[in-house]
């Protein structure tokens, strides 16, 4: 494969624009949507109230970070201070108040590798899945919603890169592909990383929020209302950021150097976080760090054949960007 700097954008992308917002507004949940979470948010505080006056349900994953779309399930992380009980009990006792409460489809899910509940509110017909104490998922969720409220194009085109991801079948980390979670985090990379950034390194700022989860410190800078405006300089729209996002995965990356990270707003090699060799299940072929997490690689979970998949998709999109007059409809033809 060769790479190459970036290549000259064809000379009508900005008439894309319009076709892509027009896909990005029509997955934008509505507000009774937002509504009906609030609802069975409330519903379920009042359940776990009952039995663990002390412990706080917070909303975390593509529900609270921004990224989500229309009619998503919500992900909840119970906050429980009891340390002496396992967390597969909690669970099982969860389980159980939620079936009296006439919840449906109560499942406790306790050997997984993030142990939940399911369930299913037929009240306003939402799926969730409750997990246990899993702050920081809580605290990646603020710093996503975070970087979110700073410019717009952000969530464009986090939203048409996940919609291409799951409509093309590279959103499966059981698969071997990326998860939503590991998406967002290239698109923001992506921003920070323009020649005229879009994005700042909210990591790199004086923090003024800080809290530590599970011995990790997680520090940030988060007044982000004094940041609108931060890429204003940077004038390029929703449809030129998209072909230049493929074109930097198709063409720009080096797959066998360079580990990406918000944390830091720039490229890191692979050397100095000694991803180089595969260690257990983690072969560190398309790297991303995690922001507080930083052993945490989000490309762990592809292999040496999804790797192609992948990279044969970006390079898809790319030339589909470059080169077919209305890119929308082949774009996101289903694989
Ligand atoms: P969709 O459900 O696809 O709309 O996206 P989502 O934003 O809910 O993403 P996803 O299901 O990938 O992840 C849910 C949340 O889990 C993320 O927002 C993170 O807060 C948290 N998380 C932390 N570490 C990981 C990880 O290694 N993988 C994934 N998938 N999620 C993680
Ligand atoms: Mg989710």
């Amino acid at each position: 494969r060769k790479m190459r700097s970036e290549v000259a954008c064809r000379v009508d992308i900005d008439g894309l624009n319009a076709p892509f917002l027009a896909i990005y507004e029509s997955l934008i949940p509505a507000e009774e949507e937002k509504a009906k979470q609030k609802q069975l948010l409330t519903l379920l505080e009042n359940i776990v109230s009952k039995e663990w006056p002390e412990a706080r349900l917070d909303l975390y994953g593509s529900c609270a970070n921004s990224f989500g779309f229309s009619k998503s399930d919500i992900d909840v992380c119970l906050r429980i201070a009891d340390a002496n009980v396992k967390k597969s009990q909690v669970l099982l006792k969860l389980a159980d108040l939620l079936q009296s409460a006439n919840l449906q489809n109560v499942q406790a899910l306790t050997r997984a590798r993030v142990p939940i509940v399911k369930l299913m509110d037929p009240a306003t017909g939402i799926s969730c899945d409750i997990c246990i104490n899993n702050v920081l998922a809580v605290v990646n969720t603020k710093l996503l919603q975070d970087y979110a409220h700073i410019d717009v194009r952000l969530r464009q085109l986090a939203f048409i890169v996940k919609h291409w991801a799951k409509t093309r079948g590279v959103n499966e980390p059981y698969q071997g592909t990326l998860s939503s979670y590991a998406y967002v985090l290239m698109c923001i990379h992506f921003l920070q990383q323009r020649r005229s950034a879009i994005l700042p390194c909210l990591q790199g700022m004086e923090a003024t929020y800080s809290v530590t989860v599970d011995n990790v410190e997680c520090a940030y800078f988060d007044q982000v209302e004094n940041l609108i405006g931060f890429g204003s300089h940077n004038r390029e729209g929703i449809a030129k950021l998209v072909w230049a996002f493929f074109s930097y995965w198709a063409y720009c990356h080096d797959y066998a150097d360079d580990v990406i990270s918000i944390r830091t707003g720039t490229v890191l090699s692979k050397r100095t976080k000694d991803w180089t060799r595969r260690i257990g299940n983690d072969r560190h072929l398309i790297c991303i760090e995690d922001p507080f997490e930083t052993s945490h690689d989000l490309g762990r979970v592809v292999d040496k054949f999804s790797i192609n998949v992948l990279r044969e998709e970006f390079e898809r999109a790319a030339e589909i960007m470059q080169y077919v007059p209305n890119p929308c409809a082949k774009l996101f033809e289903p694989y």
